[in-house]
């Protein structure tokens, strides 16, 4: 498949009469269901939209360790995959995090300026280091370094699922005590989460979320697993004990994730969806052909992508250099704010 760089190499202005959208995506274990839904639909549709900035997380990934071949391979292929999804680089721009070295270097500014106790607040490091062998002091500074994605843009959303929305308040009060402090430097972001389908949920166990890591394989689906056996999951779904489909994700998380994903992959209502069913069985049946026909555009697309690579590298490149002229600038007020010297 062959890409138009063209757009991708003019440097673009921040304008404050364009939207600017910033999401970022890590490289670590397969992309399931729950990233597709909760946050890369909404990309494909903002980039048209929007001035959008779409990232692939690399230096994220380092928080956990990483077998440097295996991330290198898995990095290439997630950009491939979301060209795959629908991201378009004529229209958005897409980059890899560690290409841009001006998000490290705002990410230590930003992390001098938030607290200890700010930090120890965040769920998703409790989550992640609750049971950790080794907890790395990047897992801690995780979410500086997000908000200095995020924040070098001037970014007005982010599009992310349910789970982001922590790290996005602290963003956002991040940007305005800098704000506050130092001056106007920082655009106030906010998060765009989706009206549906923000927090897909874990198959065989529905009260955690749907995740990459691979402790619930039957739990999860993935975006490029085998047609059949995505059917065969979503069949064998844990429902709730009655047998009535009723849209209520609290009393009803099972059967609730289900319409959820539906409505997702089919653009209905979840409650209204319900109303069309009064068994299980042929809900779990509409729901397996609507995710299996919603994944196969994507996992043809790739396949034709992971056939012949070598435009991929040339693009991500070209993404690079705009998000760099834009990170520059940024650095140049952030620096001069700061007192350090301006290069
Ligand atoms: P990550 O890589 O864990 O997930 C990528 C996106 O997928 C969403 N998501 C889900 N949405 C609905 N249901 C689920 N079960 C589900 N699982 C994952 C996530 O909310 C996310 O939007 N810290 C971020 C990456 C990041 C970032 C950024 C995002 C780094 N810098 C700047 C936005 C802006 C993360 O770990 O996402």
């Amino acid at each position: 498949m062959i890409w138009s760089a063209q757009r991708a190499q003019t440097p673009a202005l921040a304008s404050p009469l364009v939207t600017r959208v910033f999401s970022g995506i890590k490289p670590t274990g397969p992309v399931q269901l729950g990233n597709m839904l909760g946050a890369l639909r909404t990309w494909v549709e903002d980039q048209h939209r929007a001035d959008s900035f779409y990232c692939v997380v690399d230096l994220h990934a380092l928080t956990i360790p990483q077998d440097p071949e295996v991330l290198r391979r898995t990095t290439l292929e997630l950009a491939q995959l979301l060209l795959a999804v629908g991201i378009d680089p004529t229209v958005a721009t897409l980059f890899i995090q560690s290409d841009v070295s001006e998000h490290t270097e705002l990410a230590w500014m930003l992390e001098c300026t938030v607290s200890f106790g700010e930090l120890r607040r965040m769920t998703q490091f409790k989550d992640k280091s609750d049971d950790a062998e080794f907890v790395s002091a990047g897992l801690f500074t995780y979410p500086a370094l997000m908000a200095a994605d995020i924040l070098l843009y001037d970014s007005d959303e982010v599009p992310v699922g349910e789970d982001q929305r922590q790290h996005l308040e602290l963003t956002r009060d991040i940007a305005t005590r800098f704000n506050s402090r130092f001056g106007e430097t920082f655009v106030v972001p906010r998060a765009t989460v989706p009206k549906v389908a923000a927090r897909v949920m874990d198959l065989q166990d529905p009260t955690r979320k749907m995740s990459k890591s691979d402790d619930s394989p039957q739990g999860t689906i993935l975006v490029l697993e085998e047609l059949g056996q995505v059917a065969k999951k979503i069949r064998r779904a844990v429902t709730d004990t009655d047998n009535e489909v009723r849209f209520d994700p609290v009393g009803k998380p099972g059967v609730s994730n289900l319409l959820s994903i539906l409505s997702a992959c089919t653009g209905g209502d979840p409650a209204q969806l319900a109303d069309q069913y009064d068994q299980y069985g042929p809900l779990k049946a509409d729901v397996a052909e609507a995710v299996v026909e919603y994944l196969r555009p994507i996992q043809e697309r790739y396949a034709e992508l992971a056939a012949d690579p070598s435009g991929v590298h040339a693009l991500l490149a070209a993404g690079a250099d705009r998000a760099r002229a834009l990170a520059e600038a940024k650095m140049i007020t952030v620096r001069d704010r700061l007192g350090l010297p301006v290069r």
